[in-house]
């Protein structure tokens, strides 16, 4: 697929089959992903990859961190958190390392990693894959940053919820660039 048409097609598909992404699959999309631009090299980003009981685990640890927020929660409010990463068959957590040295700034590490993450939405569109990329409170709880791998400082940029589309949406019309853009010749 062409670059284009991978940008102008791609758009967040919550509608996701419970099909397992192969291996090789997932790889891909990884491979595209650090392929991004990263200042003084440094290679900022961290995955954690996520499917079958890594996925279960992910849901305790949501439930958990839920439970935490909001005490005296139902059963039933903690099982629903519970099963919200099965919404597809894998889930690619994203991480930014903090700047090991003065030189390199956060900023321009959480920059980096965005540029990787979108090299794998496009990565995905090509594949014939459906991405939802979600954040939300989760992403911000140390609990679920701890199971992860990731340290408590970390930033956690996404989740990325992957898998085959069981519909694929019509893309909608963007607003045009011009509002947004000064020609300065
Ligand atoms: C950093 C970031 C965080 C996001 N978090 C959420 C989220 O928590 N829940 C959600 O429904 N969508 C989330 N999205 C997806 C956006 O809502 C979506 O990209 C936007 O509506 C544009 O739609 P499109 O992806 O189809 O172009 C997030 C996107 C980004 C870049």
């Amino acid at each position: 697929m062409d670059v284009f048409e991978a940008i102008h097609k791609r758009r967040s598909n919550a509608k996701i089959k419970q099909d397992a992404v192969p291996r090789a699959a997932i790889e891909k999309l990884l491979s595209a992903a650090v392929q991004a631009p990263n200042h003084y090299k440094v290679r900022p980003w961290r995955f954690a990859v996520l499917t079958g009981n890594g996925l279960n685990k992910l849901g305790d640890v949501f439930a958990a961190s839920f439970a935490d927020r909001q005490p005296g929660l139902p059963a039933e409010a903690l099982d629903k958190t519970r099963a919200l990463p099965h919404r597809s068959p894998l889930i690619i957590a994203v991480g930014v390392d903090k700047p090991c040295e003065p030189k390199v700034s956060e900023v321009e590490n959480i920059i980096a990693v965005s540029a990787a993450c979108q090299n794998l939405l496009l990565a995905a569109e090509a594949e014939g894959l459906a991405v939802k990329w979600r954040t939300g409170e989760w992403a911000l709880d140390v609990k679920v940053k701890e199971f992860l791998g990731f340290a408590p400082d970390q930033h956690l940029i996404a989740f990325l919820y992957i898998g085959y589309p069981e519909v694929t949406p019509e893309p909608q019309p963007r607003p045009s660039f011009e509002d947004r853009t000064v020609w300065m010749g």
